[in-house]
């Protein structure tokens, strides 16, 4: 473990530069499988860096637009396969600053380099469309066009795949961006960064400002010179930066919580599902928006489903992502740890839930200094208990009997959010009645609610967003806006909605 003075500091990157804080202060980077293990230490951001690094993004804003788009994609390609020769490196410095085992780690790596291929495809697109006049000799078309500067805010538990989301999106239409990365996992927002920097991307067009949300949030959401704030996150930070930009009106995407379930029917392959009910709510140790979080399952399998999920969630082995044979690794710090323990608390003596698994903080040995949870199940769970109602966000999951499918889809609705839902069943009437009446913005058949691919939208309804897509073409409809376009050629004044045409 290196000694403090032996850390290796990193710097924000603003106007093509690396800088250190305003302030000259630092935060660390911490392994949350082992807390003594520092990873970096990182600038500790304020108002100062902000405005230097959105004053960089204004600067760049007019060249980037006017750069032709299949030559900006250009670079997102070359970005795509730096990110491609670097995924060893950055998979495993992401699993040291995050926990989420190597293999998750690398997907998440890999979720980027789809998104940046993908999404760099559209340079070439970015199709408007062109629709008749209503006038004689004139001619009528709709382009996309940049928003402007955008402030990109993003989490911790997709530290590479989220930032790309939303950066590549943003540079192939044209914006300049401002990155601010969740404060855990700030190594990968600076690799992908850096990658930027590598594919030639102009000095001011991507700008990184590393730092607590409290410091820099606010200035970023609220600064004039921002269109536009894409912002993933909890529910509460959301609302107050969607509070903010209506304010000031500006555009903003939101991607919050879930509270996602998968119905297990009475003639699903009861061992395929009790796989896909692991992943789900186990892959990164739960702390995804996709997770899931509730497990809806028929009363006539319910005992064996039950019976079998304990059996395989007991054999879960849960370490330092960094070794191999790990399943599911820590959760992200302290603060999580301690509201997940709150949760396991609360279905216990408030809900009074039927602990079946897991249900505690483990200590001893390799446990001693990192923040690992038992991976937890509580069965005979009502659809209102809190446990069954609220986003935990890790390693927790509850098992809801039900006896019609009508009944399960009630559950799976009755709940704040709408990301995700999955149902097992071999009856396909069941299966697209399930896609018909869930209210969520990914429905899944035959597998868990998490694995989303990056050319389809993904976003949800009601609390979980604000009714953007991410991802697929959808996302070029956060980052670009219309512009409508009349071209009179008829040499004379036509005034549309009151001239009347001859036939
Ligand atoms: C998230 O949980 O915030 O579908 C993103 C999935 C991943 C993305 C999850 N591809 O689980």
């Amino acid at each position: 473990m290196a000694k403090k003075k032996d850390i290796k500091k990193y710097k924000n990157y603003i106007n093509g530069k690396w800088v250190a804080s305003a302030s000259g202060d630092y935060f660390d980077n911490v392994n949350p499988a082992d807390t003594r293990d520092v990873v970096g230490r990182f600038p500790k951001s304020n108002a100062a860096d902000i405005d230097a690094a959105v004053e960089a993004a204004v600067g760049a804003a007019k060249k980037w637009r006017q750069t032709p788009a299949p030559k900006r994609a250009e670079l997102l390609f070359t970005l795509g396969e730096i990110l491609r020769a670097n995924k060893d490196d950055f998979t495993k410095q992401m699993t040291r600053e995050m926990g989420k085992v190597v293999k998750e780690a690398g997907g998440d790596v890999q979720e980027a380099i789809d998104c940046t291929y993908y999404t760099a495809g559209e340079g070439r697109r970015l199709h408007g469309f062109t629709t008749p006049a209503e006038m004689p000799n004139k001619f009528a078309m709709c382009v996309r066009q940049p928003v402007g500067v955008c402030g990109l805010i993003t989490p911790f538990n997709f530290p590479m795949a989220i930032p790309s989301w939303k950066l590549i999106p943003a540079l192939v239409c044209g914006n300049t961006v401002v990155l601010k990365s969740g404060e855990d996992v700030p190594l990968s927002s600076l690799n992908l960064v850096k990658a930027c920097e590598e594919a030639g991307i102009p000095k001011g067009v991507v700008n990184l400002v590393n730092g607590l949300g409290e410091d820099v949030g606010p200035t970023l959401v609220g600064h004039k010179d921002v269109r536009l704030i894409s912002f993933t996150g909890s529910t509460a930070t959301g609302r107050i930066i969607a509070e903010q930009c209506a304010r000031d009106n500006k555009i903003v995407s939101l991607e919050m919580g879930g509270k996602n379930a998968i119905i297990v029917m009475d003639d699903a392959d009861v061992d395929n599902a009790v796989e896909g009910s692991l992943w789900g709510a186990f892959g990164t140790s739960g702390q995804r928006c996709t997770a899931s979080s509730r497990l809806v399952v028929h009363r006539k399998v319910y005992k064996r489903f039950c019976a079998k999920l304990v059996e395989r969630i007991n054999k879960l082995r849960v370490g330092n992502g960094l070794e191999s044979k790990t399943e599911v690794g820590p959760v992200i710090n302290q603060g999580a740890m301690e509201k997940i323990l709150s949760y396991i608390e609360i279905g216990q003596s408030h809900d009074k839930a039927t602990l079946a698994a897991g249900g505690s903080r483990l200590t001893k040995g390799a446990y001693k200094n990192g923040y690992f949870i038992e991976p937890t199940v509580f069965t005979d769970v009502s659809p209102k208990m809190r446990i069954g109602q609220e986003e935990i966000f890790g390693p927790v999951t509850s098992v809801i009997p039900f006896s019609t499918l009508d009944e399960a889809i009630d559950i799976v609705n009755d709940v704040a959010y709408g990301l995700s839902s999955a149902i097992y069943t071999q009856d396909v009437n069941q299966a697209f009645y399930a896609m018909q009446e869930l209210y969520t913005g990914i429905c899944y058949v035959n597998s868990a609610t998490i694995g989303a691919e990056v050319h389809l939208p993904f976003g949800g309804t009601k609390g979980t967003g604000n009714g953007h897509r991410e991802a697929g073409t959808q996302v070029l409809d956060i980052f670009s806006e219309w512009k409508s376009l009349y071209i009179d050629y008829s040499g004379k004044l036509q005034k549309a909605q009151i001239d009347a045409v001859e036939i």
